[in-house]
């Protein structure tokens, strides 16, 4: 099939309506569209304008109907409970068509919100297509986050409903979220009447009167729910993410545009179709588990895996290698943090050896960069292809990627391949003038951004223009910078705004500023990323204390990484603060981030000419290496 990446790819650059109109024949529409594309929406291009359908009929009802109903759709597997179980098509079926009916009894239609605060377990993957089958907007909150976390997305989304479980499990202990949801529902403005609970034995939780509901208890009580047609360009999801403030965005993921592009992701770039099990070894709580581990698998007729458990230490390294051989699983996608962590207990791949993959065909990874040190200790402890793809939450699939389903291209160690089709990419300078191959800049995507990304922020166009279109008229600013080689292969550097990835999470050092700033002893700070070997990055907090501070500077920086670990939650991952005398700051004020991060790693630093007094340079280093 030579060739057949760069036909896609200009097809879908030069005549993109033609492109993902044929594309979207492969989705079962209600009404078809009146507009492949409208250019002229705003704040954003919108795709399949005019059409209906219904997404959880695409990724459910319709398998069964074409008589796959006995395929397995789900497998669980959870090393943290020793619990194993698998889900037909058919069952899947009964099962939301039964929680969406349940939704439904309290009250919940078309266009509400429901948010999701729920671990690795199927009735997550459950709950979510039951919103989508009456096409209420669900919001999945990560189970990593804090109370405060969960009010902020409380208050932003307005759920009608919220659906919990009754606690989460991290392989050092049982996470009860009763207390989280409590704390939530009380500090947030917006009021929330009820509740669905899903009770789990490791630790049941006890029920408010009035407020919740036991799902199972709903369930029974319930008619089953049928999918209502929504507009193409409805919501499906709200999904927050971390932005530059301390404010997480509320990334709008649209129903038409998402199922044509993510049925058609499945076979062009992972290679995937009906009967293949797929494993996105993620979470429910990110992009990735929303986009493969729920739908994209589900609208392609293949067999997903909900994975409860680690790389490493469930019970050892060789768990995802177990995960394989035990469900033949045909592609495994991570994010390269999980393998430095299976590498790092088991660097010669004594465990790899010990099961049999001869089902998995590629490795996909993706949400931070691949180092090169780690692709090739994969691919050769592995002996398959591995392909770094890069994306967003905000795109929802990959914009640059080896797309194999079309043809495998010869693989650049450090580049995630080439522009998938439908991503015009381009490299900038800081004034918006495009670059020619190799120069470094920031990458940006020429308008329109193909179907399945974000059109908008959740009831925000405004922040949505400005946070991604204004900067560079005519382009989507991705917040990345980097460069396109001589080849077409790109390579990402990083990002150029206070995002940080901390163990391929993305995570705003804003909000932890947010927290630390609020301290008493505090009068100014700065949170950076600073390298990690297994992580990436961690988050790494500096302080200065208000004059006449005379407190142990060790009680308020074990305060701070408290206040942390409590406000924004564990998965931050927020251990280190130290107090320093002064930050770097150029003569206009503005903190030198960038240099922080140098000094921290270790790493060349010129120092910048804009820098109010050069001498902090050395105050910051000493008090570094003190630590
Ligand atoms: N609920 C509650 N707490 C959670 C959680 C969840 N769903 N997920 C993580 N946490 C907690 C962890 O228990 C940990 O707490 P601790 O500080 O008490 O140890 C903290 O958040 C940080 O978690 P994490 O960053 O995951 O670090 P870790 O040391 O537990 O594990 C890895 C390290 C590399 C094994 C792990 O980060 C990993 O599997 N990464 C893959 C990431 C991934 O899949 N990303 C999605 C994009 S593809
Ligand atoms: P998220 O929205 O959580 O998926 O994070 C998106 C950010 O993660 C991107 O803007 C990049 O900075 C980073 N990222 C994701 N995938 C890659 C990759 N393959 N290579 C480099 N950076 C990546």
């Amino acid at each position: 099939m030579s060739g057949a990446y760069e036909k896609a790819y200009e097809a879908s650059i030069v005549r993109p309506e033609s492109f993902w109109g044929e594309a979207g024949e492969s989705i079962e529409w209600t009404r078809r569209w009146d507009k492949v594309l409208d250019r002229s929406a705003s704040p954003a291009p919108r795709w399949f304008v005019g059409g209906s359908l219904n997404t959880c009929h695409n990724a459910v009802d319709r398998h069964v109907l074409a008589g796959r109903g006995a395929a397995t759709a789900v497998i669980y597997d959870s090393p943290i409970t020793g619990a194993t179980g698998k889900l037909t098509y058919a069952e899947l079926l009964e099962r939301v068509s039964g929680f969406a009916g349940g939704l439904r009894d309290l009250g919940v239609e078309r266009g509400d919100r429901v948010l999701i605060y729920m671990p690795m377990i199927p009735q997550t993957l459950i709950a979510m297509l039951a919103c989508a089958r009456i096409g209420a907007v669900h919001s999945v909150v990560f189970g990593g986050f804090a109370a405060q976390e969960l009010a902020i997305r409380i208050d932003d989304a307005k759920p009608k409903l919220i659906v919990w479980a009754s606690c989460g499990i991290e392989p050092s202990r049982v996470i009860p979220y009763k207390p989280l949801v409590d704390r939530a529902l009380e500090s947030a403005q917006w009021r929330v009447a009820a509740t669905v609970v899903c009770q789990r034995e490791q630790q049941p939780a006890q029920l408010v009167r009035g407020r919740d509901h036991d799902w199972d208890e709903l369930v029974q009580r319930a008619e089953p729910a049928a999918c209502v047609a929504v507009a193409a360009t409805d919501p499906l999801y709200i999904l927050y993410t971390s932005g530059t403030t301390g404010k997480p965005k509320g990334v709008v993921r649209d129903h038409g545009g998402h199922a044509v592009a993510l049925l058609w992701s499945m076979q062009a770039i992972y290679g995937v179709g009906p009967g293949d099990v797929f494993w996105a070894a993620s979470d429910m709580g990110w992009v990735v588990g929303h986009s493969y581990i729920v739908y994209g698998p589900l609208l392609a007729g293949a067999t997903t895996v909900v994975y409860e458990g680690k790389p490493v230490g469930t019970p050892d390294a060789g768990a995802f290698w177990r995960v394989v051989e035990e469900h033949r699983v045909k592609v495994l996608f991570t994010a390269p943090t999980a393998i430095r962590a299976i590498r790092r207990e088991d660097p010669d791949g004594k465990l790899v050896r010990e099961y049999d993959r001869s089902s998995l065909e590629a490795l996909y990874l993706a949400g931070e960069r691949l180092d090169p040190d780690t692709y090739f200790w994969a691919r050769d402890v592995l002996g398959v292809p591995v392909i770094d793809h890069w994306w967003q939450t905000e795109t929802g699939w990959a914009i640059c990627a080896n797309c194999r389903g079309l043809d495998e291209l010869p693989m650049k160690p450090g580049s995630p391949t080439k522009p998938v089709p439908g991503y015009d990419l381009v490299v900038l300078d800081a004034a918006g003038n495009p670059l020619e191959p190799p120069a470094e800049g920031v990458l940006a995507l020429r308008l329109p951004l193909p179907p399945g990304t974000s059109p908008t922020l959740w009831q925000n166009d405004e922040g949505f223009a400005t946070t991604y279109l204004t900067l560079f008229p005519g382009y989507y600013f991705t917040g990345d910078a980097g460069s396109i080689d001589e080849d077409g292969y790109v390579f990402v550097m990083g990002r150029v705004d206070d995002i940080i990835n901390v163990a391929g999470h993305r995570l705003s050092t804003g909000r932890m500023e947010e927290v630390l700033a609020a301290h008493p002893d505090v009068a100014e700070c700065a949170v950076v990323g600073a390298a990690d070997d297994l992580k990436g990055q961690v988050p790494l907090g500096l302080v200065v204390l208000k004059a006449g501070v005379s407190r142990d500077p060790a009680d308020v920086t074990s305060e701070l990484v408290r206040m942390v670990r409590e406000q924004v939650g564990p998965v931050a991952a927020f251990k280190r603060a130290v107090v320093v005398n002064r930050l770097p700051k150029t003569r206009s004020g503005k903190i030198l981030r960038s240099a922080i991060r140098k000094i921290a790693d270790g790493t060349e630093l010129v120092i910048p000419a804009t820098i109010e007094d050069p001498s902090v340079i050395e105050d910051l280093r000493a008090s570094l290496r003190v630590e």
